[in-house]
């Protein structure tokens, strides 16, 4: 099934488009277009942030690639072998992730690193055709509570079932099974919200579920 990709040029969000166009009139080396998701459709794990950092994926137009939120979750990935090779924290460094594939819940960078409510709908017909395009898809992790409700949104589960927590799994009316884990961004991260350990104990129970333990 063919998925579905926002346009390189895409302006359904127009403080969004008007967001990337400055930026790309101030730095125009940088990637500055909707991020496309990366890693295979035939992984059986969706990892879903929540939008581009501004000098991370929307400079080298890769998922969380060239940002410290990136820095800790390629790091653990490549620890759990959901990746292989080496991270460099650009998008031709030859990482390959293996079972698992990255999106965002919105593709384009928003100011401030908050996208809107109706941001996060506009685009969340990508996020659905995401999910329908992996034939394999069992599980999903959520990074942070806007990415648990664009999930649930684009699934049409019941919000009010699901409530999100680092760490929970919610086996969903979908037949998937999401698992929820706090951001890793620097903010979660120094404020000790979220510790390297939390975040690999996580990955260590998506690698038991898909393990069938
Ligand atoms: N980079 C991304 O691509 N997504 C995030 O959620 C954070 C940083």
């Amino acid at each position: 099934m063919d998925i579905l990709n926002p346009a390189t040029d895409c302006g359904l969000c127009p403080r969004l488009k008007d967001f990337r166009d400055a930026n790309a009139a101030k730095h125009p080396e940088w990637f500055n277009a909707p991020v496309p998701t990366f890693g295979s459709v035939d992984a059986r794990l969706l990892i879903v942030g929540l939008a581009p950092g501004l000098k991370g994926a929307n400079l080298t137009g890769r998922p969380f690639t060239g940002d410290y939120a990136g820095d800790l979750l390629y790091a653990t990935l490549l620890g759990s072998g959901f990746a292989k090779g080496t991270y460099a924290k650009v998008a031709t460094d030859g990482l390959e992730l293996v079972d698992c594939r990255i999106t965002n819940a919105v593709r384009c960078v928003p100011p401030q690193n908050k996208p809107t409510g109706p941001e996060t709908r506009t685009c969340s017909p990508f996020l659905a055709s995401e999910i329908e395009g992996m034939p394999n898809i069992r599980a999903i992790l959520a990074l942070g509570g806007l990415a648990h409700g664009a999930v649930l949104g684009v699934l049409g589960e019941r919000k009010a079932a699901y409530k999100f927590g680092h760490q929970a799994r919610h086996q969903l009316d979908s037949g998937l099974t999401m698992f929820d884990s706090y951001h890793c961004s620097r903010y979660n991260t120094n404020t000790g919200k979220l510790t390297e350990q939390m975040f690999i104990n996580v990955f260590n129970d998506i690698r038991g579920f898909l393990t069938g333990n």
